[in-house]
């Protein structure tokens, strides 16, 4: 940092503190740590700094406040997630908790110190289910702590748990489940009782974390009397775009980028972020809006013989019905509950039988198999609007991971979308957000927000080698990743792993990965198209057969990622890491698993996979 910045730093003075000055060692470390925060990000360090100092009494040093002999009871709000849902919630929470004067640390798991357990006063921790009932990977360590027969007794523990799923999976909210049972076994109390969050998470959110700020006010300020309001208003922030209240970017370009006779349709898209105040990092998700397809709504309407434009009461808001399922509930997407007002509203017994545990993977096959739409057609039903409305999920958004960097288009975000426009039972299906977005043309606004991936980020030394492994549209976040590191001069190598079906149809970005590797910005390019021969070739079987270099790579310090396909290619692909592995460093699969998981812990092995 230059000197004109020191003096900006220490012109900052508190008027307690008016003599205080920060000496440029110290203010070149702050740097560092705050050089690429967004404006968000730093209003948020600035009100946690802020609320810090108020907690350390005036005349002590931070080492004597830290040092003290028994902890201040105090909130600790603990996150695992991996979209962001379970990260956002705590952060309102956090953020709520603060304006109350409630003294509180907000952790994402991967950071929270283990050995603090047994000192917690009041715990809460906001955690998602991903996989097949397992945690999410920034969670992976503190949920095996604290499952794990290592975890101390914790009978001063006051806690509770906000678990976040779907609940068109198998094992709905495990993880939250699992944690909260766990906890009380080790002794704790549940402040708050267990929350479970389907898809459509407000409906229980808004009341858990209103009750759980209820009950720790209670709770600590009665433990902690003396408590002051933290000084947050002092901090102005700017409300940028959120979730809640999207951006509505322009669309620039919107480009097929497979070849005419391709079987499925991907989109390179641009839109403008221009005047909206948000920023993004390579490894960050773009958040979108979607509408449903509007002949899908016309479907509806003519299925259930009602009337586009009569206005609907729901919720305390009144629409025309056509506004209603066209932009604010889920019609693509089938899920038990409506599954269950189906069956119960016309009284069809097969679907009810369905719904029987004994029948759940019968039931994961029709929820699988079928939209809204198939069902409502084989199973009439004389729903009014009313009825319908309360049947149906609210519309969510669906991320899309970036594929731009800021460093070369400034304003502009990329997206890599492949279209959901498939054939069945019949009749043509689409996906909501994918042919929203397929379907927009030039200077359209399309409703947008940023969710950042802390978890997914390019190594902070630029020394470092990485190795990408992204097939389909899993090559987005590395398109970005690759304008980063030419963009930022960045010394350590780049080794991309891409596949996909046909090499002459669905080469996503091809020539710009040719033109990469020739400028030397890439320099190594493995690729597996698995329907050009007859036999099937997968990125898993390149990853093997280069084992001894990745392994050579991954020993050598390089980061690792993995974007696209869960329901297969990721699994795969780990399998595949396990036993080069295991193979290259003469490991046991046991070993070989644990190596891969220490990687995972440290941020050294990063997933984005849907
Ligand atoms: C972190 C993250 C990053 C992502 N990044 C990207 C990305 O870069 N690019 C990208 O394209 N997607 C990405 N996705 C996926 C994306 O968010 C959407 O899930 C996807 O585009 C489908 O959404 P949709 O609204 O079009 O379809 P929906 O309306 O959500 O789904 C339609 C329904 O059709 C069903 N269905 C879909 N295809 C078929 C089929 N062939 N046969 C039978 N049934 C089917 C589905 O089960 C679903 O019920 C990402 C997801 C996450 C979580
Ligand atoms: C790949 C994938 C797997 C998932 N597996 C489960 C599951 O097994 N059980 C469940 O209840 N929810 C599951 N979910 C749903 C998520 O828990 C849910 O979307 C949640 O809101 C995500 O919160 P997060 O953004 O904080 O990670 C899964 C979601 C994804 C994308």
């Amino acid at each position: 940092m230059d000197v004109q910045k020191e003096d900006a730093v220490n012109a900052v003075a508190a008027p307690e503190f008016p003599a205080v000055t920060l000496d440029a060692a110290r203010i070149s470390q702050l740097a560092a740590l705050v050089d690429e925060l967004t404006p968000a990000e730093l209003y948020r360090v600035a009100a946690w700094c802020a609320a810090r100092a108020e907690q350390i009494p005036v005349g002590s040093t931070q080492a004597k406040a830290v040092g003290a002999a028994e902890p201040a009871p105090q909130l600790t709000i603990v996150y695992g997630s991996q979209t962001g849902n379970a990260k956002r919630l705590a952060e309102q929470l956090a953020g709520r908790s603060t304006d109350s004067g409630l003294p509180v640390r907000l952790l994402r798991a991967d950071a929270y110190p283990q050995r603090e357990l047994a000192r917690e006063s009041h715990l809460v921790v906001v955690i998602s289910t991903q996989g097949e009932g397992e945690p999410p990977d920034d969670a992976r360590g503190l949920v095996e702590f604290i499952t794990g027969k290592r975890a101390p007794k914790l009978p001063a523990l006051q806690f509770a748990v906000l678990g976040l799923g779907d609940s068109s999976y198998p094992l709905f909210c495990a993880i939250g489940r699992q944690l909260d049972a766990r906890l009380a076994e080790l002794g704790g109390q549940r402040f708050v009782p267990l929350g479970e969050a389907d898809v459509d998470f407000e409906t229980v959110t808004t009341p858990w974390l209103d009750t759980t700020l209820a009950r720790a006010s209670e709770v600590l300020k009665t433990a902690s009397p003396a408590l002051r309001p933290a000084p947050l208003h002092a901090v102005s922030t700017r409300t940028l775009p959120s979730r809640e209240q999207p951006f509505a970017a322009t669309v620039l370009g919107n480009q097929r980028i497979v070849a005419r006779d391709s079987e499925r349709d991907v989109r390179h898209l641009e839109l403008s972020l221009e005047g909206s105040g948000l920023h993004y990092r390579p490894g960050d998700a773009l958040g979108v809006w979607p509408r449903n397809p509007p002949t899908l709504v016309t479907q509806w309407l003519e299925v259930l013989k009602l009337d586009a434009a009569s206005e609907v009461s729901h919720q305390g808001r009144t629409l025309a019905l056509s506004q209603w399922l066209g932009a604010e509930r889920e019609l693509t997407r089938l899920n038990r509950p409506l599954v269950k007002a189906l069956a119960e509203a016309g009284g069809h017994t097969d679907l009810l039988a369905l719904l029987r545990p004994e029948n759940s993977a019968a039931l994961a096959t029709l929820l699988t198999d079928n939209q809204p739409i198939d069902l409502l057609r084989r199973y009439p039903t004389n729903w009014d609007a009313e009825a319908l409305l309360a049947a149906l999920r609210p519309l969510t958004p669906r991320l899309y991971s970036i594929a731009s960097s800021p460093k070369l288009v400034g304003d502009e975000v990329h997206l890599t979308v492949a279209v959901v426009d498939y054939q069945a039972h019949g009749s043509a299906h689409w996906g909501a957000a994918s042919s929203f977005l397929a379907d927009a043309d030039e200077d359209a606004r399309i409703p947008v927000f940023i969710e950042s991936n802390e978890r997914f980020r390019l190594p902070a030394d630029p020394a470092r080698d990485i190795i990408m492994i992204g097939p389909g549209t899993g090559v987005a976040p590395f398109r970005a990743f690759m304008q980063e590191r030419e963009e930022t001069a960045a010394s350590g190598r780049n080794w991309l792993f891409f596949g996909n079906r046909h090499f002459a149809r669905d080469f996503l970005y091809q020539t710009e990965w040719q033109d990469a590797l020739k400028r030397g910005a890439l320099d190594r390019l493995d690729l597996a198209f698995s329907r050009d021969e007859s036999h099937k070739t997968y990125v898993q079987d390149r990853l093997r057969e280069h084992g001894a270099e990745v392994y050579a790579w991954l020993k050598g310090g390089a980061h690792l990622y993995v974007c696209g396909d869960s329901s297969h290619m990721a699994k795969d692909v780990h399998a595949a890491l396990g036993a080069l592995v295991a193979e290259h460093g003469q490991l046991s699969a046991d070993a070989a698993r644990a190596w891969l998981d220490e990687l995972l812990q440290q941020g050294r092995y990063a997933r984005d996979v849907y």
